[in-house]
């Protein structure tokens, strides 16, 4: 394989996965320009501020590699590598919206030089490379696999991971040409400490992370399911799927809850049903998979009000207590995140609503985890934050009269708590 000269690398977008790659390759020796449109976030930076605190690879290591900053495009016309890490949404209707890759292209194609490596990074659907991208580049009058390289990178990252992070996942890549391709893996393979997969094509590389965005989607929504129908079975799902992970082969965990959130799982299949019906092809199973994890805030408020019918309580006026506002445990990332869908059911059923997160303390109603069990009369645990986890006792939920609590994460002792009379404890499918 040829060697190509890739010294300077322009990060476009730093979030959670632009900011921890611009830190690796600085760590890694390339000269680093990172390129965001907020300005807030840029000043931030500039003060050597970590905007994401959980991220233990920039906890170490932000400070040690810092690089350039900036919100003026035309600082990045020197790189040699434009990396588009920016987000990859869905509107109101779900459908998918490009416009943050349109923009970031178009930037890229009006500030970079000749014979530049460009790759995309955010998740997309099969043919955004060919239909949006590269004509942006054309249209600027670049000739693709002459002098411009389009390739895609999916990353994989998962923010709070503690082992996996931007150093040691690996990763697929795919592109238009040969060059682009080596140049692709001679750069991800000097950063990253894993393998780095070529793809026969750029189509296949966009298909690799959608499928595994959408293997999750559908295998969350199927234990979803099992647990809505062990719940009218009065079979505990949580012991089942335990049972049936002691099968060494053809079995893979995966959990109930309250609701999937986060920038990824929910939204990515979006952007194949929708790619896939222009090109004639209708998805059932991952659309019904989608609507069943979209369910589940309902399904849970639903819990709750079982659970105080039992009590004779209605659900009209009662305190509810919402635990958690991320969307996973010990980090502050509301993207999604099933907590608002469940205040909003609850608020539909005119329940008054409190809320405590001890990562997001500016967004909750109540200071404290000991003022939100006061005012509450029941309580909904929406993440399965540690803090949660290693305070909350039945002894503390009696002591507070809380007269029912939904574990919409399944992470408290259920025979414990089950044993105390004074309030109802129920799980999601147990
Ligand atoms: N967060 C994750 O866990 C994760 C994991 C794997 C893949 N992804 C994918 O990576 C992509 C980025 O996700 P993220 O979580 O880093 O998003 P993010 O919202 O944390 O960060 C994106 C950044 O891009 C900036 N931006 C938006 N438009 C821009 C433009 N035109 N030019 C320059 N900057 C622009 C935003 O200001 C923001 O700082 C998405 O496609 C996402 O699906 C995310």
């Amino acid at each position: 394989m040829a060697k190509y000269d890739l010294k300077t690398v322009a990060v476009i977008g730093l979030g959670y996965v632009g900011l921890p790659l611009a830190v690796r390759a600085k760590e890694k020796g390339y000269e680093v320009i990172g390129f965001d449109i907020d300005e807030e976030k840029i000043k931030l930076l500039k003060k050597g501020q970590n905007l994401f605190k959980k991220d233990t690879f920039l906890k170490e290591n932000l400070l040690k590699y810092p690089f350039k900053a900036t919100n003026n495009a035309s600082d990045i016309a020197q790189a040699d590598i434009h990396i588009i890490c920016v987000p990859t949404p869905v509107d109101h209707l779900h459908h998918p919206d490009l416009g943050p890759v349109i923009g970031a292209s178009e930037t890229v194609a009006t500030h970079c030089k000749k014979g530049a490596l460009i790759v995309l990074e955010s998740t997309v659907n099969p043919y955004v490379s060919e239909e949006v991208v590269r004509p942006i580049f054309e249209k600027h009058g670049f000739v693709v696999g002459k002098n411009i390289f389009i390739s895609h990178c999916p990353e994989r990252i998962n923010p709070g991971d503690p082992k996996w992070d931007v150093t040691n996942i690996p990763r697929v890549v795919g592109s238009f040409d040969k060059k682009g391709l080596e140049m692709s893996l001679q750069f991800y393979r000097s950063i990253i400490d894993a393998e780095i997969r070529p793809m026969r094509s750029i189509r296949e590389a966009e298909a690799t992370k959608i499928l595994e965005n959408s293997f999750r989607n559908i295998n969350i929504a199927f234990v979803n399911e099992i647990a809505m129908s062990f719940d009218a079975l009065g079979i505990d799902v949580k012991d089942v799927i335990d049972g049936a992970a002691t099968k060494p082969f053809a079995f893979m965990k995966h959990y109930p809850s309250c609701g999937v959130g986060g920038h990824c799982i929910p939204v990515d299949p979006h952007y194949l049903v929708e790619r896939a019906k222009e090109s004639g092809f209708n998805h059932g199973f991952l659309k019904y998979a989608m609507e069943t994890n979209e369910g589940m805030p309902a399904y849970t408020v639903e819990r709750l009000q079982d659970a105080l019918n039992e009590k004779r309580i209605a659900m009209k006026d009662t305190v509810v207590g919402v635990l958690g506002l991320s969307y996973k445990a010990n980090i502050d990332d509301l993207r999604e995140s099933p907590s608002f869908k469940i205040i909003e059911h609850l608020k539909e059923h005119k329940c008054k609503v409190e809320t405590f997160d001890p990562h997001v303390k500016r967004q909750s109603t109540m200071k404290s985890l000991e003022a939100i069990l006061k005012k509450s009369q029941a309580l909904i645990l929406a993440t399965d934050h540690k803090e949660f986890k290693d305070a909350l006792t039945p002894a503390l939920l009696k002591k507070y009269d809380i007269k029912a609590i939904i574990d919409g994460k399944n992470c408290l002792d259920k025979e414990l708590f089950s044993k105390e009379k004074s309030f109802i404890y129920r799980g999601i499918g147990r």
